[in-house]
């Protein structure tokens, strides 16, 4: 399927026929994604240049702090997505609510809503270091035709139709799934075109990389200070390597290379984590079960909860399978939670 010097473009036009459904509308979907990435990523380089970082003064829904270039990045995808009449709806993290997009026109004809992270990582804006964009698309189950519903976006991970990432790296990476596995493609900054580097990417089974907030060891369940014990033992191949750069994107990309796990577990001060189910964990869960690794709460398969509100949170362990079904083994086989 993959040819050498492939650019995206190239790429999701060739593999638009391997879609069950090949309305041109996903690859169109696609495309516009790539397109207001190109843009972000020209304002996250200039970062350190411009007087763009800092604090909007606004707060979001999660009650953070809502950095400049978030907004900005926020404003392009639903720029992008909307005046192109792409999808028939968008949620994101940086909007209270979901957009429905044209919703009064009976010939909004669009079967696709997306939810989004426009930037994940931003606290790392300001000290140059890697941040993200995260994606997920699902085809909506309410008629064609009418304004978008609640519903439409509350789906379990199972049902996405495509996920990504943006990585904005030492190079800019656009990696995404439609359930045929991985592929990474990497932007020629010169030319402006992204081109297939990375053709199915695949998590090593077992890996020797262990990502979690240490700093928060002391409230998380027994199970995970049980399994972050075992990581750091002399033992076989391990004591096995910390690397937590605190950009989720950034984090999962290494280990799906590399080999290894990423953790930010339920803790006594946050039962559901920190990381947000709809537009963090199932993307992410999604393009990990399609790289051959696994994705969970500690106990529960991350694409198989039902998500009942549209900002909620879940526990997320997700990278090589052996290295996340061992971390489950010691939350199952722990005496009590905390
Ligand atoms: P966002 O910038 O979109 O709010 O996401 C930040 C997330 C995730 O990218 C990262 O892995 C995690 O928060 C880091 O949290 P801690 O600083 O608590 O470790
Ligand atoms: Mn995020
Ligand atoms: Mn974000």
């Amino acid at each position: 399927m993959s040819k050498p010097n492939q650019t995206l473009g190239e790429f999701i036009i060739e593999n638009q026929t391997a879609f069950k459904y090949t309305s041109g509308e996903l690859s169109r979907l696609l495309n516009s994604i790539r397109l207001a990435a190109k843009v972000v990523n020209h304002e996250v380089n200039k970062a350190g240049l411009v007087d763009i970082i800092g604090n909007a003064g606004e707060t979001n829904i999660q009650g953070e702090d809502q950095q400049k270039l978030d907004v900005y990045a926020n404003d392009k995808f639903i720029q992008t997505l909307t005046k192109r009449n792409i999808v028939c709806g968008i949620a994101s993290e940086e909007e209270d609510d979901f957009i429905a997009i044209n919703s009064q026109d009976e010939n909004n004809q669009n079967k696709y809503v997306v939810l989004i992270d426009p930037l994940d990582g931003s606290s790392n804006i300001d000290v140059n270091v890697s941040v993200g964009t995260i994606f997920s698309i699902y085809r909506r189950v309410t008629p064609i035709g009418t304004p978008v519903k609640i519903e439409d976006f509350l789906q379990k991970g199972s049902a996405q139709v495509a996920a990504g990432y943006v990585v904005y790296g030492t190079s800019t990476m656009l990696v995404y799934t439609t359930g045929h596995g991985v592929n990474g493609f990497t932007l020629n900054p010169a030319i402006g075109s992204y081109y297939l580097s990375h053709p199915d990417m695949k998590f090593p089974e077992d890996g020797n990389i262990y990502s979690v907030n240490e700093g928060n060891y002391s409230h998380f369940p027994i199970g995970i200070k049980k399994y972050i014990k075992y990581c750091q033992e002399e033992e076989g191949d391990r004591p096995y390597t910390s690397r937590y750069i605190g950009s989720l994107v950034s984090d999962f990309h290494r280990n799906m290379i590399k080999g290894g796990i990423y953790m930010y577990p339920k803790s006594s001060k946050n039962p559901n984590g920190k990381l947000r189910l709809l537009y963090e964990c199932n993307p992410m869960a999604f393009l990990a079960e399609q790289a051959n690794g696994k994705a969970s709460d500690g106990y529960t398969r991350i694409m198989d909860i039902e998500p009942s509100e549209l900002h909620e949170r879940a526990p997320f362990i997700c990278g090589s399978k052996n290295m996340v079904e061992k971390a489950e083994e010691f939350m199952r086989n722990a005496d009590s939670e905390f």
